[in-house]
């Protein structure tokens, strides 16, 4: 289903709007932001109808300047569907309601840009306060909503099974979910390559991982005592419904709040804000903060939130 937008990507600043018109001027030359000729006509009012149409499916907000990304990114869309430029490109993706481009469309548009155990100190918190949770319940729930291609979930589960030994008795659930269903896929594969899990102290990595024979050689398996406790789902944050279940415990959100203005942000935290038990924390990432939201949402400190309602300590 695709939202209405009732917010507008924000105005661009000014150096946007030059690095645009620069842009722009390169465009209609048939260039880009070098010398070389584009192979696709790209025009400033068809970058204009990507920012748009991203904007009203998905709540991102492209920065002006992302032309040459927009233009790489889907170049490889319209060499698929054989099409001559974007304005054909765009034309088919309004008129024909087709999903499946749909979902190209927008998984290229994405950023995934994650690792495990980002911003680390996130997860000694989050051990500390699963282990508060559980001296009065046996089940737990979990849902990292921007999951990317998983590190980060499970980063939460190794946190978890860290923090709950096996015959604990503890049920924890994590629900992993993101927009875009490539990295989705490939988070629920679990597998990953050593360059990507060369981030896990040795022995966690040991523990929670298994190393990959025959094809799988030089790649690295979440063992099934973490991918038993997760669960992967498509959810998009701008659609009106969410097939999640509350009460939850803990909600990782991070880096995916930056790619939504304020309006957009204040309805999602809005939305979170029942699903969370009254104890529950909200993680947030490194650059992004819901000072807007203050009514909902008080901040613990190290982008970590809980309910408006609760005072601290
Ligand atoms: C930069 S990654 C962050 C991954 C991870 N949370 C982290 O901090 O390492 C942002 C993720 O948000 C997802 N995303 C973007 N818009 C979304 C939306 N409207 N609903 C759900 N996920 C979205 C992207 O597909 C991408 O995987």
């Amino acid at each position: 289903m695709t939202p209405t937008p009732e917010t507008p990507p924000r105005p661009p600043t000014l150096t946007e709007r030059l690095a645009a018109i620069r842009q722009a001027s390169n465009a209609t030359q048939g260039t880009g932001g070098s010398s070389v000729q584009r192979e696709f006509e790209f025009r400033a009012a068809d970058f204009e109808r990507v920012r748009k149409l991203i904007y009203a499916h998905a709540g991102i907000s492209l920065s002006p300047t992302k032309q040459d990304m927009v233009y790489s990114r889907l170049a490889r869309r319209l060499r698929a569907k054989n099409m001559k430029n974007f304005a054909q490109y765009l034309d088919h993706l309004e008129a024909s309601h087709d999903a499946g481009e749909w979902e190209l469309f927008v998984n290229s548009l994405t950023t995934n840009l994650t690792s495990f155990f980002r911003e680390p100190h996130h997860f000694p918190l989050l051990a500390e306060h699963l282990k508060k949770v559980a001296l009065t319940r046996k089940q737990i729930n979990i849902w990292c909503c921007a999951a990317s291609t998983g590190e980060e979930p499970y980063s939460i589960a190794m946190t978890v099974a860290d923090a709950f030994p096996r015959g604990s008795g503890q049920q924890v659930s994590i629900l992993c979910s993101d927009l875009d269903t490539d990295v989705l896929a490939s988070a629920e594969k679990g597998v990953y390559p050593f360059e990507r899990v060369s981030r896990i102290p040795g022995g966690e990595l040991q523990r929670h991982f298994s190393r990959g024979t025959g094809a799988q050689e030089n790649m690295w398996i979440a063992r099934p005592e973490l991918r038993r406790m997760m669960s992967f789902k498509r959810i998009n944050l701008l659609e009106p419904n969410w097939p999640v279940r509350g009460p939850l415990d803990v909600i990782f959100c991070r880096n995916v709040m930056i790619y939504f203005d304020k309006p957009t942000q204040y309805k999602i935290l809005a939305r979170f804000a029942p699903l969370l038990q009254k104890e529950g924390l909200l993680f947030a990432g490194h650059s992004e903060n819901f000072l807007h939201a203050v009514d909902l949402f008080h901040s613990l400190g190290k982008t970590v939130y809980a309910l408006a309602h609760k005072t601290p300590g």
